[in-house]
């Protein structure tokens, strides 16, 4: 029999305790801990279970990989091409980011029966942000409900090709004492969607809320459930919006698709380059261009930096859009490597734009936009910026370079100043000129 037992869970990180603790150890999340009831079952082999047939590698017969493709680029591509047939996707995102706004527009060029399951807005709050999306589709098909056994009995009738939950937290299990929005919940009815989907063949489309006070579980623990977790991020007074896949098991992760949000909703921006430089003023102290792929497409960008004397003790650094401590080594490295004396000054920097960076190959145009800043003379433009800035000053190869001047050559730039190690790895011939550097003082030397 199993036995149940109280337990403290952590709604952010899914951390179990047996007492309430006010700082998950795990996540280091405060107040995050919240009672509930779980099961527990011995690990042992029970009478009535008898052993399964197994089967071996190559005697199972490949499905031919169907994927149901939405007809928005971006958001197909992010997917890896498609939905793929019974597996489910959760799209997790700020408040008010705009995911009910992207799925419905998503579902409106289906020629596919789609089920719409919402528990947080009325059907007529759906109809009224589908007339200002202009979305006339007959195959989607509504439903307000959140007890999660009629919601199955609905799709079991209806058939459809594709199933959005939206969201996961409003949704419940009415066999579950706990209630909507719990861990345990949210764990519980996830894995029951998947299973489900698995069973019957459609595809799932779950919506997921982060909330950094953690009240509500956010999709972390999710993310080991679904196959495919979409991240869709912005800055709140950008337009624009990114979606990410973070984790993809059938397409590669990394992929982004970027929309701006209109008030007849998302239009998807294809060349993303020509936006993130359209407002680039070249004259300005601090203002270098970098190229940073972005799953399997290049994207140039700004990044820009200020620098000004600290009349107080401890300088401020402030990155946007960029790792605060990856910000430090390149500052220790330019104030050690380059001779800078940047310790007494205030550093910002910003991506411009709204988009955020994990790449190293603009660490380099980071160190030269601070130090075009610090010296007060603009660097050159019409000049791209790419390498990996080493704790030595050196400067190491970056992946997929001839990408990154394909699209420096497409944007109208004359040179690219690029890792002396990469030079090799490049096969065609170019009409940008080339400028190989190895240490980071040649590298500011010729820009600046
Ligand atoms: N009339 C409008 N004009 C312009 N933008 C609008 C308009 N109405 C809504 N929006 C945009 O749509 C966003 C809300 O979209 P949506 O409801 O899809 O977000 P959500 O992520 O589903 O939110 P929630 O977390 O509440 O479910 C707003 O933040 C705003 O940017
Ligand atoms: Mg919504």
């Amino acid at each position: 029999m199993a036995k149940s037992k109280i337990k403290f869970i952590c709604a952010n990180c899914g951390f179990e305790s047996l007492k309430w603790l006010g700082k998950c150890p795990s996540c280091d999340e405060w107040n995050s801990f919240s009672e509930e009831l779980v099961e527990e079952r011995k690990a042992s082999v029970k009478k009535s279970a008898h052993a399964k047939e197994v089967k071996t590698l190559d005697s199972i017969t490949e499905l031919s990989e169907e994927r149901i493709k939405f007809g928005i680029n971006e958001f197909d591509r992010v997917l890896g091409g498609g939905i793929i047939h019974g597996s489910a996707v959760l799209i997790g995102g700020d408040p008010g980011i705009g995911k009910s706004t992207l799925v419905l527009q998503a579902l409106a060029k289906l020629k596919e029966k789609v089920l719409y399951v919402t528990g947080e807005e009325s059907l007529r709050q759906i109809k009224l942000r589908a007339k200002r999306l202009n979305i006339t589709s007959t195959n989607i098909l509504l439903l307000a409900e959140t007890d999660l056994d009629l919601i199955s009995a609905t799709i079991k009738d209806v058939e459809p090709a594709i199933v959005v939950i939206d969201s996961i937290q409003t949704v419940y299990l009415p066999d579950l004492d706990n209630a909507p929005g719990t861990v345990t919940q949210i764990r519980e009815c996830t894995n029951f969607i998947m299973q489900f989907a698995k069973k019957t063949g459609f595809s799932a489309l779950i919506i997921g809320h982060v909330t950094k006070e953690g009240v509500i579980a956010g999709p972390k623990i999710l993310e080991h459930i679904v196959d495919t977790v979409l991240q869709f991020e912005g800055e709140r007074n950008h337009s624009y919006r990114i979606l990410r896949a973070t984790k993809n098991r059938f397409g590669s992760t990394n992929e982004i698709g970027i929309f701006e949000m209109h008030e007849d909703g998302l239009e998807e921006v294809k060349n993303p380059s020509e936006i993130f430089l359209s407002e680039r003023d070249e004259n300005v102290n601090g203002s270098v261009v970098t190229s940073s792929i972005e799953g399997t497409r290049p994207v140039l960008l700004e990044v820009q930096a200020l620098v000004t004397p600290s009349n107080f003790g401890n300088p401020q650094r402030v990155a946007t859009g960029f790792d605060y401590r990856r910000l430090s080594i390149l500052l220790a490295v330019l104030e050690k490597r380059a001779n800078l004396r940047i310790s007494a000054h205030n550093v910002f920097l910003n991506m411009a734009g709204g988009i955020r960076i994990e790449e190293p190959a603009v660490d380099l145009a980071v160190c030269c936009s601070i130090a075009s800043s610090y010296l007060n003379k603009p660097a050159k433009t019409e000049m791209l910026i790419i390498g990996e800035v080493g704790l030595g000053g050196e400067i190491r190869s970056v992946s997929h370079i001839e990408k990154r001047i394909q699209e420096a050559e497409k944007l109208g730039f004359s040179s690219v100043v690029l890792p002396k190690n990469n030079l090799k790895s490049i096969k065609q011939n170019n009409k940008i000129e080339l400028i190989p550097v190895d240490s980071i003082i040649k590298a500011i030397n010729i820009v600046i």
